[in-house]
């Protein structure tokens, strides 16, 4: 496979070369475009001897190959690493004044970016901007993740590890027909059905009862769906965390039966045990933080049909992260942590949800009279209008990290539409009859 690796002037350029390395040692041919920027970073003799091909910045070199389109006509995958805030404006605007511009013009191959920047710069309104035109033209984007970053500061804007863009940017191929193009431009997106907010019905006392459970094998084929699953952490030093005790496994169990009635899943795993998704039919995006969650829930979420936010994702991260380890004789006998809020994912899918897209919602509740925590199911989906709300009773001894679950699920309008109790596959199946039911 042809594989272009552009790099853009960012100081993450040096661990470009890991992603270089990567490539050719599985086996692909591969073609380094760093920007004049880059090459401040990271020297074309190293490129070169690492990709094993001639580099070049310059459209102006190999005229005669007409390199400039010829490189991005010929690549299977085109993964720029690390793009910087400036290389993500420069291809929003389809800017073509080096090799890298001209090549991301010129090719129909997916293309898969890993930012790297300082959090101010990715959480600046115009680099939101490019990044959400950026996915709705159908770019990949793989992190940034949370950690340190150049000089002394912390937080997200690290660019992902090489490997995890390696194998991001591969898994990407899986999906040949979604990539590269805008999901507004697909035409079975087009095709969906509109579906007012709040049709699924119970249909019957048995129903609302938890009987009945259908599953059918194969009423989900060809249904993409995104599955967020695990719990948050928030770091504030490099050992340390704010998290929560959401194992995933509630998330996984939906993901599984999802593949097994045909969708095409990615689940977007927070903190979950490895040895939990071995052998799921999926494409697993392991992430870390609330940040971290969002961006890779936004990026699988542009082609999706169905999102399902099981994670538990923490509402407030510590304000500060730090670059080395909190010391308890700088604190006294007390501390605090101050925390700012999240980004709240669920309801900016809710707000971008296209039509005939269906978003799930989970509200976890230590509440533990049914009318009353119904009642706080009812509140939350009036305040984020997800097509279903799964409310699910948890607490010291119940809901996380336990085999079994009971839901209450609620549509807009607060209507109970189906409620259950069993096992977490038995509910999975559940809440997948109700949404095969809404994309009917
Ligand atoms: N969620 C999210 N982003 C956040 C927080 C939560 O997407 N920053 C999602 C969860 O995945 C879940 C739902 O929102 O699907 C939970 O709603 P939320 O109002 O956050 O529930 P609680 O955290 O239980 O809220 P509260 O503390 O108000 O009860």
């Amino acid at each position: 496979m042809t594989v272009i690796v552009g790099i853009t002037g960012g100081i993450a350029a040096y661990k470009a070369v890991g992603v270089v390395r990567e490539f050719v040692k599985q086996g692909h041919d591969v073609h380094v475009v760093p920007t004049e920027g880059a090459l401040r970073f990271v020297g074309v003799p190293t490129l070169e001897a690492l990709s094993r091909n001639a580099v070049t910045t310059s459209v102006f070199d190999d005229v005669a190959e007409v390199r400039h389109v010829s490189l991005g006509r010929r690549a299977d995958l085109v993964v720029v690493a690390p793009a910087t805030a400036d290389a993500l404006a420069r291809m929003t605007a389809g800017l073509a004044g080096d090799l890298l511009g001209t090549t991301l013009l010129a090719t129909e191959a997916p293309v898969v970016v890993a930012p790297a920047m300082h959090p101010q710069m990715w959480e600046h309104p115009a680099t939101r901007a490019n990044v959400a035109t950026l996915r709705d033209r159908g770019v990949r984007f793989i992190g940034p993740v949370v950690g340190a970053l150049t000089g002394d500061d912390a937080g997200i804007g690290r660019m992902a590890e090489p490997e995890d863009i390696v194998a991001g940017a591969l898994a990407v191929l899986d999906h040949p027909a979604d990539a590269g193009r805008p999901a507004s431009a697909d035409p079975s997106l087009q095709a969906a059905p509109t579906r007012p907010a709040g049709e699924i019905r119970p249909a019957g006392e048995t129903d609302v009862a938890g009987t009945g459970a259908r599953g059918e094998q194969g009423d989900l084929a060809g249904v993409r769906v995104v599955v967020s699953a695990g719990g948050t952490r928030e770091p504030f030093d490099p050992v340390r965390f704010v998290g929560n005790r959401s194992s995933g496994r509630q998330g996984l169990a939906i993901a599984a039966d999802a593949a097994r009635r045909g969708a095409t899943v990615t689940v977007v795993a927070a903190n979950v045990e490895a040895a939990l998704t071995t052998g799921l039919d999926a494409t697993v995006v392991p992430v870390g933080s609330a940040l971290e969650l969002a961006e890779a829930v936004h990026a699988a979420a542009v082609d999706a049909d169905v999102v399902v936010m099981t994670a538990a994702v923490a509402d407030y991260r510590p304000a500060e992260v730090r670059t080395e380890k909190l010391k308890k004789d700088l604190q006294g006998d007390t501390m605090t942590l101050e925390l700012v809020r999240n980004p709240d994912v669920l309801a900016d899918l809710v707000a971008a949800r296209r039509t005939g897209q269906i978003v799930v919602g989970f509200a976890a509740e230590t509440e533990p009279d049914r009318a009353a925590r119904i009642e706080l199911g009812r509140a939350k989906i009036a305040r984020k209008p997800a097509d279903l709300l799964v409310v699910n009773h948890v607490g010291w001894s119940s809901g996380f990290e336990r085999e079994e679950n009971a839901i209450e699920v609620l549509v807009p309008g607060g209507e109970v539409v189906r409620e259950t109790s069993g096992s977490k596959a038995d509910v999975a199946t559940a809440i997948l009859d109700l949404v095969a039911t809404a994309l009917t």
